[in-house]
């Protein structure tokens, strides 16, 4: 097998001469993005460049070009405006939306609540809330069978599962149902918007608008509704282990005055919306399709149920327990490798000249790095459409840093991997326990298709029997 990485030392990447301002190209993005970078990146190489609409856009393929840009030359890049005002514009300003010292304060005063450490206070809601999810949806009696929308479940319980972790809230059926239709709204919303030029103001009437506002002030009111009530019971703070207790606690270390070194009452509520949205729908998607490829390969559900039967039994799993489960955690990997929920980062926009593995980077140019490529690459995934979870078991070989990004890297990795990380191998581990899982006859796992994160193309069914 071939490993090298083409590093270059002409100026610019090769790419496709764009005609008509590069919007055929547009198109076939918006058709099919997954199918287009795969085509750039067979007719190109690792690292390509073409102009679209009077923009310069680069696509970089390899692990070693994707860490010099997002670690080595992280002040270098911010997350490209556009996504980020459609972000900005239902969520407010937060540790997603912001740039330079406005986003290195938030972080500093969120992230302490995503330790390791804090995945203890946490395991105890995020069980309630799997089990809870696991009796409303599916059969109690032995032998028992339903075939359900993998996606609706998952999104449902993990909706649950953040609710829980950031109010230590147990949402009402109508609340939830609520919320699951205006986050749908709102990435149906955003898909749409990303390739406009500029999102209207909210008081000019364009497509959408009023199911988005709606959506929007839908999730508003449940996440301000949890602050308030936790206002009002003022004192009851510190029996609580759940984020909202640690962030209105916060202080950051580092601030200049004490107005700076808390957040403020919309900072409050605007990074709770980002958590609450960023939170539920990537692990629900990875569970997603977890449960579809345990339902596919029945043998590796096998091994991943003798384990967790020899190691955890009937009992509650604490995190330590969780982290040493190591073909759960394997296969969990693999399915997120396989099916990165965001297959693409957040683009990237360059805020001045720079040389990435040599290739001249133009200030303003905008970057995509597709995670979904590198993952499905054959260099560094032999036989990369083969779901194999011992790639990711303690003596698989080396996988070259930056060849694995579910979470991105960087200063901005995702702040949740901890809590996602945790979450996921729980609810699985309830899940395998207590199921058989499998697909129609005959049938295949569903396409993936980008809806804000990768979700199956057409609904995906499984039947689920307590055993
Ligand atoms: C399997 C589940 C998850 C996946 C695959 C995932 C993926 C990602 C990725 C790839 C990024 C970086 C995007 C970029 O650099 O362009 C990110 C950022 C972020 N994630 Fe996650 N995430 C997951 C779960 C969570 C959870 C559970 C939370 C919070 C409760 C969360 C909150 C965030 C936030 C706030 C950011 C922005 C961080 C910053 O810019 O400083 N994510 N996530």
């Amino acid at each position: 097998m071939d490993t090298t990485v083409s590093i270059n030392t002409n100026k610019v990447p090769p790419g496709p001469q764009t005609r008509w301002l590069g919007l055929p190209m547009l198109r076939a993005m918006q058709k099919d993005a997954l199918g287009a970078g795969t085509q750039l990146r067979d007719d190109f190489g690792d690292a390509v460049h073409f102009r679209m609409a009077g923009q310069s856009y680069y696509y970089f393929f390899s692990p070693e070009l994707i860490r010099e840009l997002l670690v080595e030359h992280m002040d270098d890049f911010i997350r490209h405006e556009r996504p980020i005002e459609v972000f900005s514009q239902v969520y407010g300003d937060n540790v997603l939306t912001t740039e330079g010292e406005r986003w290195k304060r938030q972080r500093r005063i969120l992230m302490p609540g995503f330790l390791p450490k804090r995945m203890a206070g946490y395991v105890g809601l995020i069980t309630d809330a799997t089990v809870d999810g696991l009796q409303a949806s599916l059969p109690q009696t032995s032998g028992a069978s339903t075939t359900i929308d993998v996606d609706s479940f998952t999104t449902t319980l993990t909706m649950d599962v953040i609710l829980r972790v950031l109010f230590s809230h147990k949402a009402t059926e109508a609340e939830s149902r609520k919320a699951f239709d205006a986050t749908r709204t709102l990435e149906h919303q955003g898909m749409r918007e990303l390739f406009w030029p500029k999102t209207p103001p909210d008081w000019f009437p364009y497509p959408g608008r009023t199911e988005k506002l709606h959506a929007k002030a839908a999730l508003k009111n449940l996440i301000q509704s949890q602050i308030d009530l936790r206002r009002q019971a003022a004192g009851d703070h510190a029996e609580k282990t759940d984020y909202l207790a640690m962030l209105l606690a916060a202080h950051d270390e580092e601030a200049q005055n004490a107005a700076s070194a808390t957040l403020t009452n919309e900072e409050i509520c605007d990074n709770c919306m980002v958590l609450f949205a960023a939170g539920h729908d990537t692990t629900a998607t990875v569970l997603t399709w977890w449960i579809g490829l345990m339902a596919r390969h029945p043998e590796y559900a096998a091994k991943v149920r003798q384990e967790v039967e020899e190691a955890i039994g009937d009992r509650n799993p604490t995190t330590d327990e969780l982290s040493r489960l190591k073909w759960t955690n394997a296969s969990i990997k693999e399915a997120m490798r396989l099916y990165p929920p965001t297959p693409n980062l957040f683009f990237r926009r360059a805020l001045r000249d720079v040389a990435i593995g040599g290739w001249h980077v133009s200030k303003g140019a905008s970057i995509n790095i597709p995670v979904w490529h590198v993952h499905h690459d054959a260099r560094w995934y032999p036989e990369p459409e083969t779901f194999r979870p011992e790639r990711f078991m303690p003596n698989a070989p080396e996988i070259p840093r930056g060849a694995y990004l579910p979470f991105g890297a960087g200063p901005r990795v995702c702040i949740g991997q901890h809590l996602a990380t945790i979450e996921m191998a729980l609810v699985a581990v309830f899940l395998i326990r207590q199921f058989d899982f499998a697909l129609a006859e005959g049938a295949a796992l569903p396409k993936p298709k980008i809806d804000m994160v990768l979700k199956p193309e057409k609904t995906l069914q499984v039947t689920f029997t307590r055993r």
